[in-house]
């Protein structure tokens, strides 16, 4: 690698999608229309989406070509092999269950091992591991390390777990009642921050120290594993999926969300090897995705994952992935937008409470500077912050922890103008930073409110 030169895209372009240009004034009227909640828009009226990078990357040729190999059989389809061999290939474990999406497995396990009583502790839950774990009446629990909870600290590995207080978590609750211990790389909820193989052998311990079951949420497991070749002593010149193996040799089992780092648009899968629990799991699959060898995916589907699994432990691919994300990192840094440190593997979180310091956390300015962004340049971000994470199942609500803004950068989709036409388009609005107000929530669901949530704007 020679490092004095751009790291390109390491792809051409062969088909395109075209973006249609739109005005502000538009955007004013769509923005009204939609609630003030960017998920109601119409994703034409959009100019650079970054509302998530799930199922959202380009396909390869070759995963194109696959969809051609798909083999629809009910049962047993070709499909259903390839898919199995790419996965145990990365993650061997013994029972390896299709689903449509990585909330499906949530679904599924949870459905199994959890219930009322019981506590999940992670490092930080996603908002559907979360509402998967609490709809079963059990608690999710986050025990990231204090560093993860501060968005200006630096630390190579803010995804880790804080082993001493997931130790005093279990002997508090009592081993009893805590099914799994799960661990999400990269730790989206977090930033995107990575988790070292020294924490999850730490986490490994404290689980064998009570017999606990350690599941990953593995949906970004290939950056994490760039990010421990980069970052931590001793992996420099281990192969990617050599790193994802010993992971995977860690855990009891995973659920994934393939619309990840599977390179696929849809799919996901659960894992373990527990042959008990996964018959039950199996026995669910059946009455609410499909039979175990399909999972709710066509067996196009499924090609699409097993090529997409090979293509994303790629170096180059993983090279240019997470330079890019620090591309747009690194650009508003140096503009001085307060931004998450360091920046995460598939998205660069801006600190919308330190940006905005005059809209208080009970006025969403999370959601201030997401609309704003729309406004201004027609960006789709997403507020990860009181609006997701403020209302408890008792019907309370509280500040969340931080209130981010995630531009989440799909995969191998956007290149480089479209990203410094993003930072053009923050810092305008940066400028500006003063003169937005807050919002007040006029519409909302018990759970899961920030996809579907209706706003006013403050004035
Ligand atoms: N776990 C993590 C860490 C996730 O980021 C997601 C999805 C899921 C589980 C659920 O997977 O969408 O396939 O059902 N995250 C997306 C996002 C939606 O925008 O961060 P899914």
């Amino acid at each position: 690698m020679e490092r004095w030169r751009t790291i390109i895209e390491p792809f051409r372009i062969k088909s395109v999608e075209p973006i249609r240009m739109t005005t502000e004034p538009e955007r004013r009227r769509w923005l009204e229309a939609a609630g003030y909640n960017l998920f109601n828009l119409h994703a034409d009226d959009v100019i650079v989406d970054l509302l998530t990078d799930s199922g959202t990357g380009a396909m390869s040729s070759e995963q194109w070509a696959g969809l051609q190999r798909g083999d629809e059989s009910y049962a047993g389809s070709r499909s259903f092999y390839r898919f199995l061999e790419a996965v145990r290939d990365l993650f061997p474990f013994r029972h390896v269950i299709p689903t449509h999406q990585g909330r499906a497995a949530e679904k599924i396990l949870f459905s199994v091992v959890a219930g009322a009583g019981k506590a999940i502790p992670n490092n930080n839950h996603f908002d559907t591991t979360r509402a998967n774990i609490e709809s079963t009446g059990a608690e999710a629990v986050d025990l990231v390390i204090a560093e993860g909870r501060r968005a200006s600290t630096v630390h190579p590995f803010k995804g880790n777990v804080d082993l001493d207080a997931l130790d005093a978590f279990i002997r508090e609750r009592g081993p009893n009642n805590v099914p799994v211990v799960f661990v999400t790389v990269t730790n989206n909820s977090g930033g995107g921050q990575p988790v070292s193989l020294e924490n999850l052998r730490g986490v490994r311990e404290v689980c064998d120290r009570y017999g606990l079951p350690l599941f990953l949420d593995a949906c970004r497991f290939a950056e994490n594993a760039w990010f421990v070749r980069q970052r931590e002593p001793g992996f420099e010149t281990t192969p990617i999926p050599e790193i994802v193996r010993q992971m995977a040799a860690l855990a009891d089992g995973m659920t994934m969300s393939a619309k990840k780092d599977g390179l696929a648009n849809i799919g996901g899968w659960l894992a373990m090897d527990d042959d008990g629990v996964a018959e039950q799991c199996r026995n669910l699959l059946i009455l609410t995705e499909g039979f175990p060898t399909y999972g709710g995916l066509a067996g196009r589907d499924l090609d699409a994952i097993a090529q997409g699994l090979r293509e994303v432990v790629d170096e180059d691919y993983l090279r240019y992935r997470i330079r890019s994300t620090a591309y747009l990192g690194e650009a508003l840094e140096r503009a001085g937008i307060p931004v998450v440190q360091p920046i995460g593997g598939h998205a660069v979180y801006i600190d919308a409470r330190a940006l905005l310091p005059h809209i208080p956390p009970l006025e969403y300015p999370g959601q201030a500077l997401a609309n704003a962004l729309y406004v201004e340049g027609g960006i789709r971000g997403v507020e990860i912050g009181t609006v997701m994470f403020g209302r408890h199942p008792d019907g309370s609500e509280t500040a969340a922890a931080m209130d981010l803004v995630r531009l989440a950068i799909p995969r191998r989709t956007y290149t480089q103008s479209h990203v410094d036409y993003v930072v053009e388009v923050v810092l305008g609005v940066a400028e500006r930073a003063a003169d937005l107000r807050g919002y007040r929530i006029v519409e909302e669901p018990p759970q899961l409110r920030h996809f579907t949530a209706r706003f006013a704007p403050l004035s």
